[in-house]
């Protein structure tokens, strides 16, 4: 197991750190009923192999991770790890809820401490809101109480937003998405390297895309990873390409079963920065490509058409079909749009009023494009 020194941690992290989102369930898409004593022996397990980095959240497993965590940390565990969870912002309504999560979260968690403690899932309206009742203070004093230790925040918007808060506090950690799909996306490469500059560890959340890179394995992709000259599997890969990145503290990630846990900790057992050679970069712009490719709708979600006064959720039906064409995930990516059904903010709902036609930068063709992803998201 590797362990990175930063100058903000009073001691090295592991690079493999676990995330309890994704924990073993009792039924397949069930998340809320978490098989417990699978779960336990899995955290444990992991810790017993030099795990030392537990990451949870207020509300995984319909608010259950946290107490399973709890559970799993009992019999001298807690002592052996970094504790990580994230207060869950979009909660909060008033600066005393801050304080009133936090004491819950403890309590949850069997707990007199959080070691890294996150504002979870940033966008910039959330970030707006929380600096305007003061969150600091907030921080500064659950810190100065001994509640919590390191302070940090969880990020999911746009790369200037990621800018922004950075540039904000002076953070001890932050946690962004990035695989080899999201390279552009979100925080992106360069805020990961901007992060490092400053001397902030970055924790890495979707290594695998949520377990898609894992699963979508066409023989077109299996072809270009054989064209190395070390064989390693497509999760291997995907791993790789992010601890060659020095500014990374801890890569998260989340196992729904012991043998992709331990899957994951052989990887882990070599990985270094800067370990990938510029051939095998090569090939990882190629695998992209490829996904790229399958790409059906050329929507960037830059939300310009939005919002329809129908109420359709443009972006998110293309980004549906895109996910669902490109991994080859059609199932769960169904399953969501059935959501949209529900709340009628599905493509049935359009009138063909064509507003968000005359907004559209990449000049989508999308009343058509609507009426083909309703088609495509409810095939059989
Ligand atoms: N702060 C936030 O907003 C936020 C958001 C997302 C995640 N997170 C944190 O980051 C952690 C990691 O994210 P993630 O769970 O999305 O990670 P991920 O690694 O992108 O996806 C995890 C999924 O990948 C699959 N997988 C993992 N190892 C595998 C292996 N060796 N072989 C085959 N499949 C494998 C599994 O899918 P199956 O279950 O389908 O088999 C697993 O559930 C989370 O657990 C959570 O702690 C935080």
């Amino acid at each position: 197991m590797e362990y990175r020194k930063f100058s903000k941690f009073e001691k090295p992290v592991s690079l493999f750190g676990i995330g309890c989102m994704r924990l073993p369930t009792v039924k397949k898409g069930d998340e809320i009923v978490v098989d417990e004593a699978e779960a336990i022996k899995m955290i444990r397990y992991g810790i017993d192999h030099g795990v030392n980095y537990v990451d949870t959240a207020y509300g995984y497993h319909g608010g259950q991770s946290e107490v399973i965590v709890g559970r799993a940390l009992s019999d001298g565990y807690r002592e052996k790890v970094f504790l990580a969870t994230k207060s869950p912002v979009w909660l909060v309504k008033e600066y005393n809820d801050f304080d009133r999560l936090l004491n819950e979260q403890l309590n949850k968690l069997n707990t007199d401490h959080i070691d890294f403690y996150l504002l979870h899932a940033l966008n910039k309206e959330r970030w707006n809101f929380i600096k305007s009742i003061n969150v600091f203070d907030f921080l500064e004093k659950a810190r100065a109480s001994g509640k919590i230790r390191y302070i940090g925040f969880s990020f999911h918007d746009d790369h200037d937003t990621f800018l922004e808060i950075i540039d904000s506090y002076d953070w001890d950690m932050c946690q962004i998405q990035l695989n080899i799909m999201d390279m552009h996306e979100q925080a992106t490469v360069e805020g990961l390297k901007y992060a490092g500059s400053k001397g902030i560890p970055v924790v890495i959340m979707e290594p695998l895309k949520g377990g898609k890179l894992a699963i979508s394995i066409t023989p077109e992709i299996e072809e270009i990873w054989n064209k190395a000259e070390v064989k390693r599997t497509p999760v291997e890969w995907a791993f790789r390409w992010l601890y060659n990145f020095p500014e990374i503290a801890v890569i998260l990630s989340g196992v729904s079963n012991m043998q992709q846990l331990q899957d994951n900790i052989r990887i882990f057992s070599d990985a270094k920065a800067g370990c990938m050679t510029e051939k095998e970069l090569e090939l990882v712009e190629e695998v992209r490509n490829v996904y790229l490719s399958r790409t059906r709708v050329q929507c960037t979600g830059c939300e310009y058409c939005m919002p329809c006064p129908q109420g359709v959720s443009i972006p998110r039906i293309f980004n549906l079909v895109n996910t669902a064409a490109m991994y080859n995930a059609l199932e769960g990516c169904r399953r969501e749009y059935k959501g949209l059904i529900e709340k009628q903010n599905d493509s049935s709902m359009c009138v063909e009023c064509g507003q968000c036609e005359a907004t559209c930068p990449q000049n989508i063709a999308i009343i058509e494009k609507l009426k083909e992803s309703h088609l495509y998201l409810l095939q059989e």
